[in-house]
């Protein structure tokens, strides 16, 4: 495309370090997924290498990326049965027409159907099916042949072991890491040796690749295409050779195969360019919201004949283009490191960065995992690093760009004390921790737990907590509970109103559930949602407590490596539980039997759902309005709803029996949207959720409300 963006490149030295550059940049790319430059930068040196080949063919180099799968990067050993080749890419609407244009000029005839589909960011992949079952994988390579990573299989979500049919076919389509395998996977590997991975796109090549690795991280197959072998002359490979693409699509979802169309983003057809062009801006627009990366969209002829007449050039289909987004990772300037110790005394870096757009907002702060971890990426001030954002994925700063350094760089200066109190730092651990732990920020972990969501305690503002702390009356929250009114009439600006206020608010405070009271301990890994799922799972405070890291891992959610932390964080916060305890305040989820005794309920032969708790335990939700549901919220709340926040929203769902979640998806079974529902509504019409009014909500549920 001659008016896209390109490095221009001067004269035959230049073109050799630009080629040189393009093909180093491929090679780490496609080895492990990092690169030393950008997406955009190296569309942009490739259509640079591009138009001085174009004007000086006889420099033209061997090694030269152009006209080549993966940039010539990589090779395999299993060779393809049809070749596993590129897209060409186009950069805006104007380029899209153009495209289609030629097109339909090279067929001398208008397509009459286009498919639209995500352009999904991980490693594509070919599926190889005999007789329904998952016989091989392998990965592109060099598009020729490829890498065997057949065990694999069994860790690929949506790529199932057996299809509905005992067919042979081969299916293609995309490896990669959904935002919460990604974080998933890092948390494993940060267990484990204590780094992490850049990007999702780099752990699925990893991951995939690896075979000895001691933890298993999933990963996530979207399908996009299905082959029969060339020779297979069956019905089903008559039927596929001819079907449109969107059919094809849907006889492979058919089997059982994950595809684009249980997302927000599914693959739709048009009938114009137009059409083509608004569900590029519907697609793009739902990018950052996606649990997935994506790097562009692309458009397929839907028919078999146009795509059969178009043909191929020796690098991509003349059938297709991608239609490529702004990417998702960008190369700015590291400006400051700044340390910060959080409610539980962890002591977390954070980088300051030259503010940069990235996937629809501008970045300016990025994680950076810990101090060991900026010692192995040898990360220095001013450095130009790679910076990686998409959709769900917090922004991180993945590497510096070495070769971009000017000599001014400076090292990053690792404090020595805790940047919060001065005390010691405990550096044992990977994170680092402030020697007080929770003590170090306590204003923060009481206001937290006296925070609406958790123990909604009324009338207790941060300056009366400090106060309360400076006066010595509280070391924690948990001491809240057993003030008495002269102490409180005692401290400055607190007259006998609100005094009595203030006791009454803690009074209502000791009841709450204890979904709440739990989430109020601030427990590592345990935030809301997972505060009441152990609530419910566990029922008492005791049998929390009692648990081990199996048992804790029974909760939905709760991996094998967060079950320890929550254990060695019980253990931390015990003073604190039994404080509470002793000052009266509920330990217990409101109709919920706690495992053990509905345990020895079933083990004493109690006739099963006898009683309406036992049954509650036995099936989470049975007989309640919303059960077997999963419902999403979103815009202003009203009617008998009005004054609830979202947490109690959410609380309000799970009494009746469903699973609150954030986002529509496939899977949502009802959105309740109020008043300036934006584009979670437009998402939920079109997948065809039901969509409900906050009345009608109210309705539905009750008196649960
Ligand atoms: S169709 C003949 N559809 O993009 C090639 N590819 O740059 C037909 N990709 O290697 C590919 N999402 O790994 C197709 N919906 C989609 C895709 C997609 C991602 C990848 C695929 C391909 C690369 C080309």
């Amino acid at each position: 495309m001659t008016d896209a963006p390109l490095t221009a490149i001067a004269d035959e030295s230049a073109y050799g370090e630009a080629v040189q550059l393009a093909v180093d940049a491929a090679a780490a790319y496609y080895a492990d997924g990092t690169s030393t430059i950008d997406d955009d930068v190296y569309d942009r040196l490739v259509r640079g290498i591009e138009a001085y080949e174009k004007e000086h063919p006889e420099q033209v180099l061997p090694g030269s990326p152009t006209g080549k799968v993966a940039g010539g990067a990589v090779v395999g050993d299993v060779p393809h049965t049809v070749p596993m080749l590129s897209l060409d890419n186009v950069f805006g609407a104007e380029q899209l027409a153009d495209w289609a244009a030629s097109l339909e000029r090279r067929l001398a005839r208008p397509v009459t159907v286009w498919s639209v589909e995500p352009k999904l960011d991980g490693l594509a992949i070919s599926a190889r099916y005999r007789r329904g079952r998952l016989a091989q994988l392998v990965t592109r390579g060099d598009g020729v042949a490829g890498e065997d990573v057949s065990h694999a299989i069994g860790t690929i979500d949506g790529l199932p072991d057996r299809l509905a049919e005992p067919v042979t076919v081969e299916l293609r389509g995309e490896v990669m890491m959904t935002a919460s395998q990604f974080e998933d996977a890092c948390a494993k590997r940060q267990a484990h040796d204590g780094t992490t991975f850049a990007n999702p796109r780099s752990a699925a090549a990893g991951t995939l690749r690896a075979q000895d690795r001691p933890y298993v991280c999933e990963l996530t197959f979207f399908g996009y295409g299905a082959l029969p072998a060339p020779a297979d002359t069956s019905d089903l490979a008559v039927r596929l050779r001819e079907l449109p693409h969107s059919e094809v699509m849907a006889w492979v979802a058919g089997q059982g195969v994950r595809t684009t169309a249980t997302t927000p983003v599914a693959g739709i057809v048009a009938t114009t360019v137009e059409q083509v062009q608004e569900r590029v801006e519907q697609i793009a627009a739902a990018r950052a919201e996606l649990p997935f990366g994506i790097d562009g969209i692309v458009i397929k002829c839907d028919l078999a004949a146009d795509q059969v007449q178009a043909g191929f050039s020796s690098r991509a289909p003349r059938w297709a283009i991608a239609y490529k987004l702004p990417a998702a990772e960008k190369i700015t300037k590291l400006l400051a490191v700044e340390w910060n110790t959080g409610r539980t005394g962890i002591i977390a870096p954070r980088a300051v960065l030259e503010p940069v757009e990235l996937d629809g907002s501008i970045v300016t702060y990025a994680t950076l995992h810990n101090a060991a971890d900026i010692g192995r990426r040898g990360l220095m001030l001013g450095d130009s690093v790679v910076v990686y954002k998409a959709g769900d994925v917090i922004p991180r700063v993945e590497a510096p760009v070495v070769h971009l350094r000017t000599g001014d760089e400076r090292p990053i200066e690792i404090p020595a004390a805790c940047p919060h109190c001065g005390d010691a730092i405990d550096a044992s651990q990977e994170r680092w921790r402030c020697v007080r732990g929770r003590a170090c920020r306590a204003i923060a972990s009481i206001s937290y737990a006296a925070g609406r969501d958790q123990l909604d305690i009324e009338g207790l503002a941060e300056n009366r907590i400090q106060q309360m702390l400076d006066a010595g009356l509280i070391a924690d929250f948990a001491d809240l509970f057993t003030l008495t009114r002269e102490q409180l009439l005692d401290l400055e600006r607190m007259g006998e109103t609100s005094t009595d206020n203030l006791l009454a608010a803690l009074e209502r405070a000791k009841g709450r559930p204890l979904s709440r009271v739990f989430c109020a301990l601030g427990v590592r890994g345990t935030g809301r949602s997972m505060s009441r799922r152990m609530a419910r799972h566990f029922g008492t405070m005791e049998a929390i407590r009692a648990a081990d890291a199996e048992a804790i891992q029974q909760v939905d959610g709760m991996g094998p490596e967060k079950a320890p932390v929550v254990i060695a964080e019980l253990a931390e916060v015990a003073p604190i539980i039994d404080k509470l305890i002793a000052a009266g305040v509920n330990m217990t989820e409101p109709g919920v039997v706690p495992a053990a005794t509905a345990t020895a309920a079933a083990a004493a032969g109690a006739e099963p759902g006898a009683e309406a708790g036992a049954e509650e335990a036995a099936e989470p939700g049975a007989g309640l309005p919303l059960a077997g549901m999963t419902v999403v919220v979103t815009g202003a709340m009203s009617g008998a709803l009005e004054s609830l926040s979202r947490n109690e929203m959410n609380e309000l769902i799970e009494r009746a029996g469903g699973k609150a979640s954030s986002s529509v998806s496939a899977k949502t079974s009802m959105l309740v949207a109020g008043e300036k529902a934006g584009s979670k509504r437009t998402k939920a019409e079109g997948l065809g959720v039901r969509v409900v009014t906050p009345e009608e909500f109210a309705e539905l549920v009750g008196e649960l409300v």
